[in-house]
């Protein structure tokens, strides 16, 4: 989604937002602009599309001046295009501002303004910030107060980088349920909505809250509240490396980090079931034997492949606690007024930990009391930061917006969750989980050798790539598998896929099955293998291709397929972990094949920060 960074200091502001945008570009946007001040003025360029237009028209225009703030835009209010691009400028050109969220009462203040004889050029909710801070202003409240009082006003969800023609020496940051950091340099800092934005210039960085703005000055920044209240925020180190940011030769980011899946999974494992222990280390986490007694319901909520990641939770806490457990997507939780009280647990699961609706759920949930557990990968992030308890994943820096790495680091988060549960209250002895201790520490090999072998999803992609129609099938996890993998094909393939509990199939999809349909079959539940067989027959009966990902003594799936993509044995939990993969490599390379945008696939943010 949009992405916001700024800058101030004595070098010259253009390219470093350039730059920052650059690196902001895999949250997903359709137009991009910045505006700077020269010492004299607020200059700005905007333009529709990839950032390399807005670069061609910086060439013939050059702007100059070390203040500046800079967007990426993902469309809401208004088509994608030159006029709604941010920043948006108040039409005397004294305030230009840059937006991420959206304003709700945008039309009611525009209407106001309106009245006042303000007139508005674009379509977007986001023009009224600029015009109502200037109307403020001109009203004679200076910059702070007229930003202040525009904050008193706005309703909504919000990231603002706004600066003044009047104070060249000033940037002004404000955020409410939408991700805002200030950067630190020596004489110089910055604003951002996302870490790699800055992270080759600074590695330290505020985190805002809430309902803060920052006043940004090159030797100074000062945070306020909005009862005009200093507040104090410690300085937060970032630890990971602008490599993990980088492509690092890889030709996409995608392809990037299927391949650190290994490690990931590796030091996850490592670092929560230390190799000479005999527990899981939940790093502090209230989930000891009483709070699980305590609890009568758990719900797992979030969206898109978290949302996927915690099915698999619920499927095996379920199963090996013996809990009952709700999976939901956040758009729909939210709305469905679910019973929550202080005996319920939330998992909510989030790789950025920024997602609107995954947010808001937490929020419904601790206004009614429940406890909530986030399992989330971005350090810092509001999710993290709400939550009572919170399990990092570590994935590192996740860029392409199809998500991977995090996945199999949330399926690992959610079994070691489950595991440990199982344990607590006695429903896994000290000899099964070493057991199953043992099945984790094979399976960063195991992901290795299907990496090696990925050629097999390269040539099978070559194959298929022209089908217009694909249906993954499976059942039980290799159901939430299907699932996942058809989602990708979607995401960064453009192709219809539909993931159908096996079963069902023949309850209407198979109406669609014909000679052109490719069936991709996820086996690796050994004791559904035979009813997932029967399904398979009954779509190579009407002419459907099908490949099955299934495991390597499977017997039974012989010449019933066209294709096999063999992976090593695994039990039936950590199945889905080695599933995936050739589900994601299949998409990727398929993606490949028809020349999408891989790591940005049209219309899709990597943080949906919006409704
Ligand atoms: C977007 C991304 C997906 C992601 C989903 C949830 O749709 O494109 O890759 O799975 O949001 O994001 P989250 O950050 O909450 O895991």
């Amino acid at each position: 989604m949009c992405g916001i960074v700024g800058y101030i200091g004595s070098q010259q502001a253009p390219a470093i937002l350039m730059d920052g945008l650059k690196r902001l570009e895999y949250r997903g946007y359709d137009s991009a602009g910045i505006a700077v001040h020269d010492g004299a003025k607020l200059c700005s360029l905007k333009s529709k599309g990839k950032l390399v237009n807005l670069a061609g028209k910086l060439e013939n225009t050059p702007l100059t001046g070390c203040l500046g703030i800079g967007h990426t835009r993902w469309a809401t209010h208004g088509a994608p295009s030159d006029i709604n691009s941010h920043p948006h400028l108040s039409s005397d050109n004294l305030i230009a501002v840059v937006h991420n969220g959206i304003i709700e009462n945008y039309m009611e203040i525009k209407k106001e303004l309106t009245a006042k004889g303000y007139k508005f050029i674009s379509e977007t909710d986001t023009e009224t910030v600029a015009h109502l801070i200037d109307y403020y202003y001109t009203s004679g409240f200076d910059f702070r107060e007229a930003v202040f009082k525009t904050l008193e006003r706005i309703e909504g969800a919000y990231a603002l980088g706004i600066i003044c023609k009047d104070y060249p020496d000033m940037l002004i940051a404000a955020r409410k349920n939408a991700p805002l950091i200030v950067g630190l340099g020596e004489g110089e800092n910055y604003i951002a909505s996302d870490i790699p934005a800055i992270l080759n210039r600074t590695r330290k960085v505020y985190f805002l809250n809430d309902n803060e703005i920052a006043f940004v000055k090159a030797d100074s920044v000062e945070i306020y509240n909005r009862n005009h209240e200093k507040v104090h925020h410690d300085v937060y180190e970032v630890k990971w490396d602008i490599k993990a940011a980088e492509k690092d030769g890889y030709e996409h980011f995608m392809i990037k980090e299927i391949n650190e899946q290994p490690k990931i999974i590796r030091d996850l494992i490592e670092h929560r079931m230390p190799e000479n222990g005999n527990r899981i280390d939940m790093d502090g986490i209230k989930l000891k034997k009483d709070d699980i007694d305590y609890i009568s319901r758990i719900y797992i909520v979030a969206c898109g492949t978290a949302y996927h990641a915690g099915l698999v939770g619920k499927n095996i806490i379920e199963k090996i606690t013996r809990i009952p457990v709700i999976a939901d997507v956040a758009s729909e939780f939210r709305y469905k007024d679910p019973i929550l009280d202080e005996k319920t647990l939330l998992i909510v699961v989030s790789q950025s930990g920024e997602t609107a609706d995954t947010l808001e759920a937490l929020r419904i949930a601790k206004k009614n009391k429940a406890r909530v557990l986030a399992v989330v990968n971005a350090v810092g992030s509001s999710i993290a930061r709400e939550a009572d308890d919170v399990f990092y994943i570590h994935a590192g820096p996740e860029i392409s917006v199809a998500s991977t790495k995090a996945f199999s680091a949330q399926v690992i988060a959610m079994e070691l969750i489950a595991c440990h549960m199982a344990m607590e209250i006695g429903r896994m002895s000290a000899e099964e989980f070493k057991a199953i201790k043992e099945e984790f520490y094979s399976i960063p090999s195991k992901v290795s050798a299907i990496l090696q072998k990925s050629i097999t999803e390269k040539e099978l992609a070559k194959k298929y790539v022209q089908s217009k129609n694909v249906f993954f099938i499976g059942r039980g996890l290799d159901y939430i598998i299907s699932k996942e993998g058809s989602l990708k094909l979607k995401e960064i393939a453009y192709l219809h896929s539909e993931a159908y509990a096996a079963g069902e199939l023949k309850h209407g999809p198979i109406a669609m099955i014909e000679e052109s349909s490719l069936v991709i079959a996820v086996m690796t539940q050994e004791r559904l293998y035979e009813k997932t067989l029967s399904n398979i027959k009954e779509v190579k009966a009407r002419g459907a291709k099908v490949i099955a990902i299934t495991l390597n003594d499977n017997k039974l799936i012989g010449d019933e397929v066209d294709d096999v993509i063999y992976i090593p044995h695994s039990s039936w939990m950590l199945a889905p972990l080695l599933a995936v993969i050739p589900a994601q490599l299949f998409a990727y390379y398929v993606a490949y094949l028809l020349g999408t945008d891989i790591d940005q696939p049209r219309n899709l943010a990597k943080s949906v920060t919006v409704e």
